[in-house]
């Protein structure tokens, strides 16, 4: 694998500021955030009023609790314009995400916000590695979704040759990173697994390709399934974070040289974790709900947005800027089987313990019994796909979820391309539960 030293002269200066300096533009650019969203969206002047509160009342950085959450329903409840807080022909570009429910919701970016999301998603990839001159496949899709747009022209921004694949056709992909040999790879994590599936298929020594480096975000993974990418692509595999109500990719995003949990740039996104219960702000190092505040946005300043991913906050190491945890899962996707709060991200994490299983998986839920019940299918590894072979990996897999997730659950193993595969974000959970 290629060796990443930590190259400081390069960076931003802001992202080896003190933590003073970087506090201090933060307030400033809160204070002018929280100033425009009143001054110019009618939604945040009536929120602000009916929680008393007024802009100028944000006096030092602890003073944000004071202000009331935004939340999907808010952006809902506006749809489709109602949160943008600079005249249509200032907004250059508008993105949305499909939303499994109901309407879509929708962000806009005017010039000096695609400038600035530019920006940060170049210094994501300079910290995953990613030189000037490098050439860059994006396999994250293109359109509305900010994955595909956002890497691309981050890419362009730090001087990289951008291949724009968009998802899909996966013989297509592995043709293109053969022969046009991209050092680095941007696309989720379950997509990558796709990838590698045909790599084989086509009769290909993964390990003899181009990649160096992976990209990989927009859903949850485990360090598990970092060593299993890593491993057989022999690239480094690193963690980029993001949501479109906030900008899209490149919130945050790990360094190469030390993989541990990507860094908040908190020079545009300002993070806080709160108790998702009672809506507290809890001390870095707790885990709880992300929330996001926006500093640079002009055409959708966002306020405290709830992300509903759940994180903590760790302080900085190879950049001063903060860190978060691994996203260990989205509380919507959080599934309280008998009483037991678990992650599609925990199965995943144990099923590539077992050698003779796939990462390839889904959950399906389902009622026994009046008892909700847990399926995990997951596919036999090609080399294991022996009946008994896999009656070992299922016995193998349901005692691990027993003994370290703490819970009860049917293991089905299939056949080798049985489980669907995603193109883009997996879909982790299938829920056959009656409706009632
Ligand atoms: O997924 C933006 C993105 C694109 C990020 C490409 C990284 C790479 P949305 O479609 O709005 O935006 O979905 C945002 O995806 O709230 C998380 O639940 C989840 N998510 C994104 N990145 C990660 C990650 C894009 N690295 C939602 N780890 C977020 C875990 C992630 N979850």
């Amino acid at each position: 694998m290629t060796t990443f030293a930590s190259r400081t002269q390069s960076l931003d200066p802001i992202e080896i500021a003190s933590r003073d300096e970087i506090a201090a533009l933060q307030l400033a650019r809160l204070s002018r955030t929280l100033r425009h969203a009143y001054d110019n969206v009618p939604h945040y002047r009536a929120k602000f009023a009916a929680a008393g509160v007024r802009p100028e009342d944000c006096r030092s950085l602890d003073d944000l609790k004071k202000f009331p959450f935004t939340t999907k329903t808010d952006l809902r409840d506006t749809y489709p314009f109602g949160m943008f807080a600079v005249p249509q022909e200032r907004i250059a570009r508008l993105h949305a995400s499909s939303g499994t429910t109901g309407k879509p919701t929708v962000v806009a970016y005017s010039k000096a916000d695609l400038d600035v999301w530019s920006e940060v998603v170049a210094r994501s990839i300079r910290a995953a590695g990613g030189r000037p001159g490098m050439k860059v496949h994006v396999a994250y899709g293109y359109g509305l979704f900010t994955g595909g747009l956002g890497a691309h022209y981050g890419a362009e921004r730090l001087g990289c040759t951008v291949i724009p694949v968009s998802g899909g056709m996966t013989e297509r992909q592995v043709q293109l990173i053969h022969d046009f040999k991209p050092e680095i790879v941007m696309v989720t994590p379950s997509y990558m697994l796709a990838i590698l599936d045909e790599f084989r298929r086509a009769g290909l020594d993964p390990r003899a390709c181009s990649l160096e480096v992976g990209i990989f975000g927009a859903e949850p993974w485990t360090n598990a399934m970092r060593a299993e990418i890593e491993q057989a692509f022999d690239m480094h595999a690193v963690d980029i974070y993001g949501l479109s109500e906030v900008m899209g990719p490149g919130v945050s995003c790990e360094c190469v040289e030390t993989k541990d949990g990507p860094h908040i740039w908190e020079d545009h996104f300002y993070p806080e974790v709160i108790d998702p219960e009672t809506g507290e702000v809890l001390p870095d190092g707790s885990p709880g709900e992300l929330v996001f505040t926006s500093l640079t946005k002009e055409a959708m300043p966002i306020i405290r947005y709830r992300t509903r991913d759940l994180t903590r906050l760790l302080p900085g190491t190879a950049r001063s800027m903060r860190r978060m945890e691994r996203i260990a899962g989205r509380s919507d996707d959080m599934i309280i089987l008998r009483g037991v709060n678990l992650f599609p991200s925990q199965i995943e994490e144990q099923t590539l313990k077992c050698e003779t299983l796939s990462p390839h998986f889904q959950i399906e839920l389902g009622r026994h019994e009046r008892m909700d019940a847990m399926t995990v299918v997951v596919e036999a590894r090609p080399h294991a796909a022996s009946a008994a072979e896999r009656e070992r990996g299922a016995r193998e897999l349901a005692h691990h979820i027993k003994s370290v997730v703490g819970v009860t659950a049917a293991v089905r193993v299939v056949d080798p391309g049985g489980v669907e595969r995603s193109q883009g974000k997996a879909k982790r959970i299938v829920d056959l539960r009656p409706k009632d």
